[in-house]
């Protein structure tokens, strides 16, 4: 059997009698948006370090924890911290736990990060709901033995960002007046910010806001048939486009600042999807 998807089945086996319900909505909080878990009404935790050969996160601001519980009355299973290309994790590692969210249940994929703003109407701490990617500049995670079992080998990705999604986002922002941008979202590796002339480039190529995760997740995600969203806390704006030097802290600041309003966003967009 393919390794890849070995793995998978062994982290299922290793936790199926601790899953406590089947979720409905996969959510994967990013850098500094963690706390979001405080609006869950928790039914119960799964540490990361539990789960043989899952992959544990080593950035400040991520924890490592799976949440079941329920968000107004939708069942969700929420990460609570991720794992990137940049910590040294093969991209097959990085999209597991989106696979074991799925197995679990889940048929749609929230997905959030932090970025930095390319896109000159942009400041930071607004939203960006994305309506595209760029996945060029990250490795693919659908690389190597296809496995069968969860998808195809060449999954068409002309519509990754589920319309009908998109526009519960949309009404949810206005209803409460929250300002949402919209774009197109690249994953590059990192762990390095991006250099002034490569956010040129970035901005050339019509993108919008630029992140080291999220992407990757969404082509595994659609590989096996889930429906995505995502939206992303524009933390800074992109290298070049301001005076300052970037710093993880800048953006941890930023996103905890933005906190308030994103938990809105979110939680108001999964009750309605119940509808959708
Ligand atoms: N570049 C890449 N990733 C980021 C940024 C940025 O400016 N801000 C937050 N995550």
């Amino acid at each position: 059997m393919n390794a890849v998807y070995e793995k998978m089945l062994r982290c299922y086996d290793s936790i199926r009698d601790r899953i406590p319900f089947e979720p409905e909505v996969a959510l994967i909080l990013g850098s500094g948006l963690g706390d979001y878990a405080d609006d869950i009404r928790v039914v119960s935790t799964l540490s990361y370090h539990d789960i043989d050969g899952f992959p544990v996160s080593t950035v400040p601001g991520h924890k490592g924890q799976f949440i079941f519980g329920y968000v107004g009355e939708v069942p969700v299973v929420c990460m609570q911290g991720r794992v990137h290309f940049y910590e040294g994790y093969p991209i097959t590692d990085v999209v597991l736990p989106v696979r074991l969210m799925k197995l679990m249940g889940a048929k749609i994929l929230f997905l959030t990060n932090a970025s930095g703003g390319i896109n000159l109407d942009f400041s930071a701490g607004d939203f960006m709901m994305l309506t595209d990617h760029v996945a060029t500049f990250a490795p693919n995670p659908l690389i190597g033995q296809n496995i069968d079992e969860l998808g195809t080998r060449f999954p068409d990705m002309s519509a990754v960002y589920d319309p009908k999604l998109q526009q519960i986002i949309r009404r949810v922002a206005a209803d409460n007046g929250i300002d949402l941008k919209e774009g197109v979202y690249a994953q590059l590796t990192g762990p390095s910010f991006e250099s002034p002339a490569e956010i040129k480039m970035l901005s050339k190529l019509g993108i919008d806001a630029v992140g080291m995760s999220t992407v990757c997740e969404a082509i595994a995600a659609n590989h096996m048939g889930m429906r995505i969203c995502a939206i992303s806390c524009v933390c800074n704006l992109a290298a070049g486009l301001s005076e300052n030097p970037l710093t993880h802290e800048e953006v941890q600041e930023a996103a905890n600042a933005a906190a308030p309003k994103f938990k809105k966003l979110v939680s108001e967009s999964i009750i309605r999807f119940a509808t959708a």
